[in-house]
């Protein structure tokens, strides 16, 4: 795994009426929760993401359907974290190139956040990435 991402397990309550997970900011999940967004109805064959953030911290879970995260942290270490069950989720902290693909039929993948949305989080370029992650 690398530096600072984490596969997080989170609690199931079994239930023979249907099971339940949940989210606690700053317990289950390392950071206080700002956003929350979705992502769903993805074509088949069609990849996400292809940026990185500067600050935003964010924690990735596949409520619904699988699909994979692939991970670059700019110096050389490149791992694919499938998601497909919805009491796993994946710690992404802040500079780390990310690409989301391979989305199941009818996928839902949900994003918390740990910063409001700004396009000036993110850095798009790659080369610029790499540049930015070596100078710490
Ligand atoms: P983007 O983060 O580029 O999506 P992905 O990384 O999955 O390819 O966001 C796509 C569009 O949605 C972009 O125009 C910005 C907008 N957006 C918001 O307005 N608010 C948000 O919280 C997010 C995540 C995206």
């Amino acid at each position: 795994m690398q530096t600072g991402v984490n596969l997080i397990k989170l609690p199931k309550v079994l239930d023979s009426r249907g099971n339940l997970s949940f989210i606690e900011e700053n317990n289950h999940i390392p950071f206080s929760i700002r956003r929350t967004f979705w992502i769903y109805d993805v074509p088949g064959g069609v990849r996400r993401g292809a940026h990185a953030y500067r600050e935003s911290e964010e924690f990735i879970i596949a409520l619904s359907g699988s699909f994979d995260v692939i991970l670059d942290d700019g110096k050389g270490n490149i791992t694919t974290y499938h998601l497909n069950r919805s009491y796993y989720g994946l710690y992404v902290p802040k500079k780390m190139w990310r690409v989301m693909d391979n989305f199941s039929t009818n996928s839902l993948a949900l994003v918390l956040s740990s910063t409001d949305y700004s396009e000036d989080d993110y850095v798009f370029d790659y080369e610029e990435f790499k540049s930015f992650v070596s100078h710490e």
